[in-house]
């Protein structure tokens, strides 16, 4: 059953004190983090600090090596990773595309493509859409369940400033639209930073001094310690 807070509502995903170690190096470690209804949790860090890691362990894709996670039961997920490859010699278009992620009703489909703005294109090749518009594509991958939570790593990359707004103008407007939680790796700090997050990850680098200079907006504080 999903856990009630008095404060913030419906919890929906839980990690406590986790941490991954691979090869006897610890890629990240000591993380503490709640996604509740409606919230957004964005998790920043330098590169290589674990980020991509450490949400595949929330999301239960790669077994924590210390701490636990725990999901709200029943609870659907929409994922948007780092990367997709994608041949540039594979010929596949937006709809059948969206269809890779399950068998969709052709109006499923479209009213996830509507919801990204995507639905005017016709059926493009993949291979031939904008860095903007593929990465809407992806996002309306992860919508097409209706998820309770989305989990997004960088959605922003390889778009222009003007897209990445309109881009997370987006997002925010589905979070709000679905009420689902929204965990989000960012490396946008001033857009971090605005009063609409709600809670911020902070994972230094290895070479960071843990926790001491990370007062910015530690709702949650988590580190990453490399011993
Ligand atoms: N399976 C693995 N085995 C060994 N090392 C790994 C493994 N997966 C990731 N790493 C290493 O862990 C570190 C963190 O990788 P990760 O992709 O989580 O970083 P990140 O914070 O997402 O970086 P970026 O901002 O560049 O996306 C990197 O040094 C990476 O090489
Ligand atoms: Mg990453």
């Amino acid at each position: 059953m999903p856990q009630e807070s008095e404060d913030k509502g419906i919890k929906l995903v839980s990690a406590t004190n986790i941490g991954v170690n691979k090869g006897g190096r610890w890629i990240f470690r000591y993380v503490d983090l709640d996604v509740y209804e409606g919230e957004l949790v964005y998790v920043v860090g330098a590169n290589g600090s674990g980020k991509t890691t450490c949400i595949k362990t929330v999301l239960g894709l790669i077994a924590c090596d210390e701490g636990s996670v725990w999901h709200a039961a029943g609870l659907e997920i929409g994922y948007v990773p780092q990367r997709i490859a994608v041949s540039p010699t594979l010929p596949i278009t937006v709809r059948r595309m969206m269809n890779l992620a399950g068998r969709f009703a052709a109006a499923q489909i479209e009213a996830a493509l509507e919801a990204v703005g995507l639905e005017r294109l016709g059926d493009p090749q993949i291979t031939t859409l904008s860095g903007g518009e593929f990465q809407r594509l992806l996002l309306a991958r992860a919508l097409i369940h209706k998820p309770g939570l989305l989990v997004l790593d960088e959605p922003d990359q390889g778009v222009d400033l003007a897209g990445s707004d309109a881009l997370l103008e987006l997002i925010n407007k589905i979070r709000h639209d679905l009420n689902c939680g929204v965990l989000m790796i960012s490396h946008d700090l001033d857009r971090v930073m605005e009063p609409d997050s709600d809670v911020v990850v902070l994972i230094p680098h290895e070479h960071d001094d843990p926790l001491a200079s990370y007062a910015a907006k530690p709702v949650n504080l988590a580190c990453s310690s490399q011993t």
